[in-house]
């Protein structure tokens, strides 16, 4: 079956677009960008971080840093959380000064699995994931980098309570005025680790066949249409990325394809799709994502190394509906504008990341001000 998307194609990236019930101005969204800057201890959002989002509020559509579900679900040091009232808080502060600005921003739920540390979590206790199986990966703590764990492996009877995680996240994110979520079942996070046979070793009802393996993502979905309705939940995929020490399944086709069926099915608003290996190459190999876009009947939106002229071809040819920047978002808060007059893009840093503060975060200035 092929359903094509609800909306006209567009001639440029500037056209507005109707994704689900979200009327956002233009079509050039801001990927989701954990910037580690969240309130020490309660992990709440705060007025630092309002500024950060309010200077890029001319996003078609603002997709948040990730965001922890629940204290388990916690993987970096300064991420915040959406799961507590001081983090609803926090968060309704930074959405009403999005909206304020005529913005439009989406929650993006995460739980991280085995890609956290003991030093991270309540009392020590393990990461947790599918199966008990090491990313091999390093962590920054309070102790400074250490080297992942051996995850613990859920216990089925556990799987409801992670499902009821995301749904109360939902819930507070709700609370907290975002436009809708978008589920992270991308990078190597706990639901890409269910999804994926390299690192979903489970023989219950999560593990072995795809429609096991595929089963948590969904309920997670459900379960944020239970809160918001499917027009306001989208969901973030990378099927041929190896972020995080993630192995590529055998089938990413079968994989992913009886994922997107499902989501179709239930007439999500969106698809984020990071088209290649997250961060570091632009790629279509391995996964068709023209037949996912094709079979799929809301907004697709792409993402992963588009240069603004490559995603000016690829809407004029119609294989994508918006275009997420990561990286130029950083260093240019008001890329629309920028890419309507051909102005030139500034680089951000990579340095300052993840630090502390207003430098490399809320001190790139907008074109007008740079020139100034
Ligand atoms: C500093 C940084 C933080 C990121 N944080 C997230 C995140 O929280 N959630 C997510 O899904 N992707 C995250 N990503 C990936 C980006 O959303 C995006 O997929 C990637 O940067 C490729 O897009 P780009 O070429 O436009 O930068 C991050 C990337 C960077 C550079």
């Amino acid at each position: 079956m092929t359903v094509r998307a609800p909306n006209p194609p567009a001639a440029t990236l500037h056209e507005p677009i109707r994704v689900g019930a979200i009327d956002c101005a233009n079509r050039i969204f801001m990927a989701p960008l954990t910037r580690c800057r969240s309130t020490p201890g309660s992990d709440a959002p705060n007025e630092l971080n309002a500024r950060y989002y309010v200077q890029r509020a001319s996003a078609g559509l603002i997709i948040s840093e990730a965001t922890q579900i629940s204290a388990q679900g916690k993987g970096y040091m300064g991420a915040p959380g959406v799961y507590s009232p001081a983090q609803r808080e926090g968060w309704k502060t930074v959405t009403a000064a999005v909206h304020a600005a005529g913005g439009k921003i989406v929650a993006q739920l995460w739980h991280v699995g085995r890609v956290s540390h003991p030093d991270l979590q309540v009392d020590g206790a393990l990461p947790v994931a599918p199966s008990a199986i090491n990313p091999g990966l390093f962590t920054t703590t309070a102790n400074g980098k250490q080297p992942s764990v051996t995850p613990r492996a859920l216990e089925t009877a556990e799987i409801p309570g992670i499902v009821e995680d995301y749904r109360h996240a939902a819930q507070i994110a709700k609370d907290a005025g975002f436009d809708g979520v978008e589920i992270h079942a991308a990078n190597g996070y706990l639901l890409e680790q269910f999804m994926r046979d390299a690192t979903n070793l489970r023989t219950d009802e999560y593990g072995g066949s795809i429609a096991n393996r595929i089963k948590l993502t969904l309920q997670v979905v459900d379960a944020a249409i239970s809160v918001w309705g499917a027009a306001r939940v989208g969901i973030r995929l990378s099927p041929i990325s190896r972020a995080n020490n993630c192995p590529l399944d055998s089938n990413t086709q079968a994989v992913y394809g009886a994922l997107v069926a499902q989501l179709s099915a239930r007439n999500i608003a969106f698809l984020h799709f990071i088209e290649g290996d997250t961060q570091i190459q632009h790629s279509h190999d391995g996964f068709d994502f023209a037949a996912a876009r094709a079979r799929f009947a809301g907004t697709y939106i792409a993402n992963n190394g588009y240069t603004p002229a490559m995603a000016q071809d690829a809407l004029a040819r119609g294989t994508v509906d918006a275009v997420a920047f990561g990286r130029a978002f950083i260093a240019n808060p008001d890329l629309p504008a920028r890419l309507r007059r051909g102005a030139p893009l500034a680089a951000y840093d990579p340095k300052t990341v993840y630090k502390s503060g207003e430098v490399g975060y809320t001190d790139y200035p907008a074109l007008d001000a740079a020139r100034a």
